[in-house]
């Protein structure tokens, strides 16, 4: 019987029946994605309106190497991410690895590109992929992508600002559901002491017992990591906690206080969140993460769509300037995975501008008007290798176009062009200067990113 065809997205939408793999099939490894033509153009659209947002709030692009050295991440570890890195082989004593963020690649082009000497802060974004050997979980891969905003050289609290300005506008255009976690966690020395407090606290009255087997080891250790923890019984124990707020210094406690008012006057939602720490440990003061809302109205700790923070010592540690800095990095998957639960992105058809001429000279001029009008955004077709009219104008049918201008040897002379309504068949005759005026009024046109 012969099969139904079918075009690309129903063939990979289409799950039943599987067909039964070939031994010799390769499978695609643990934790990696495909991202298949349906989700990926939303993965491209969302992808664009990160980019064109990022231009807006004054970021500069720049892209990084996604092998580096593995003693710029070493330097700013997460805690135990020695285990996620992925080293790669390359040059003979080079200790290479995947990038399993893309802040120190930044920072390291900050630094070796002598950033320092322009005017500061300088604000980046780049957005590509990083690579961490996590354990498997759903909405959590191997390879990933992200999108970072850093803000390098500023110590004011409206940097934070308008940071998360930046990433709540983001996430509202795209109308996904999704609220602000924020904290301050101080500096070094608030850390030390609070630490010392908490320590106390899970010795306490058999709360040791509840905690999962990685916090018993972090225990007495790395008191900071117990509070990242995402597993039930940890998070239950930490509900009652004592809380790093009571042990900020006034400097600290003002830098924060100042981020609450500004999100307060720029009108942006937050949520104060007490236990909020970040699981990388080059953070100081503000931390923020954005969690999706589900359906029933509840905030997701387990899959942040975004993740970020204050980090005034990270470029000094990676051998720059002290140069006080913010950023944060949203999960394009997460992102992506978010907007589809609710969102339908318009399949946007664009209308065909067919072309037509007759004649060298014409010829010519389309060729230039043909360039012009791709540039401006229109979905112009031609058929130059034909001289017949009569074939051109069934190639424009064919293309199902919206209207067709035609150039012949009297419009060449008089400096005009025909249009032609493709549905009604009506013709009129509009001077070439004015083309482009009256197409903007007849038909859709593209302006790079879908969501606008
Ligand atoms: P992060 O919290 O490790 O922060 O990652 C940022 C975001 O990347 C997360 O909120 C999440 O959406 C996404 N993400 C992380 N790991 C995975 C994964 N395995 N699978 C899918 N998505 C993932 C950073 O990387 C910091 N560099 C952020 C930052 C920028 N801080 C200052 N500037």
């Amino acid at each position: 019987m012969p099969r139904k065809k079918m075009n690309v997205r129903n063939a990979h939408q289409q799950k039943k029946p599987m067909e039964k793999k070939s031994a010799k099939a390769v499978d695609r490894l643990l934790g990696m994605k495909d991202i298949v033509p349906s989700e990926y153009r939303y993965f491209s659209a969302i992808r664009n309106k990160a980019a064109s947002l990022a231009e807006l709030y004054s970021f500069n692009a720049i892209k990084t190497p996604v092998i580096e050295n593995s003693d710029l991440y070493r330097k700013s570890m997460r805690h135990n991410n020695d285990k996620e890195l992925y080293s790669v082989d390359c040059e003979k004593g080079e200790n290479s690895i995947l990038r399993p963020e893309l802040t120190q690649g930044i920072l390291r082009a900050y630094i070796e590109n002598n950033f320092v000497e322009l005017p500061q802060p300088v604000r980046l974004y780049s957005i590509g992929p990083v690579f961490r050997r996590e354990k498997l979980q759903s909405g959590r891969y191997r390879e990933s992508t992200q999108f970072n905003l850093e803000v390098i050289g500023e110590d004011k609290p409206m940097a934070e600002a308008l940071l998360i300005a930046a990433a709540y506008n983001f996430l509202l255009d795209l109308q996904a559901n999704f609220q602000i976690q924020i904290n301050s966690i101080g500096k070094a020395d608030c850390r030390k002491d609070y630490s010392t407090k908490l320590n106390s606290f899970y010795k306490e009255r058999g709360r040791r017992s509840k905690l999962c087997n990685n916090c018993k080891k972090d225990l007495g250790k790395n008191m900071m990591a117990l509070l990242d923890c995402k597993e039930e019984g940890c998070q239950q124990v930490l509900s009652e906690a004592p809380q790093i707020a009571d042990f900020l210094s006034e400097e600290s406690r003002e830098h924060f206080a100042k981020v609450l008012e500004y999100l307060d006057e720029l009108n942006i939602p937050y949520n104060f969140n007490p236990y909020l720490v970040r699981g990388l440990s080059y953070y100081n003061d503000t931390v923020f993460e954005i969690w999706p809302v589900n359906e029933d109205g509840a905030a997701n700790n387990k899959q942040a769509l975004a993740g970020g923070g204050r980090y005034d010592n990270l470029v000094e540690s990676l051998g720059g300037r002290p140069t006080p800095s913010v950023g944060i990095a949203f999960g394009l998957e997460r992102v992506v995975a978010k907007v589809k639960e609710k969102f339908e992105l318009p399949d946007f058809k664009q209308e065909v501008v067919f072309l037509a001429q007759l004649g060298d000279q014409a010829k010519i001029k389309s060729l230039i008007l043909f360039e012009e009008l791709r540039r401006a955004g229109y979905n112009v077709r031609q058929s130059f290798s034909t001289d017949s009219l009569k074939n051109q104008m069934e190639e424009a049918a064919r293309l199902r176009s919206k209207v067709s201008l035609i150039l012949g040897k009297k419009e060449v002379m008089d400096e005009t062009i025909m249009l032609r309504d493709m549905e009604s068949g009506v013709q009129e005759t509009v001077a070439f200067k004015k083309i482009k005026d009256r197409l903007e009024k007849k038909v859709n046109r593209k302006e790079g990113v879908i969501y606008g």
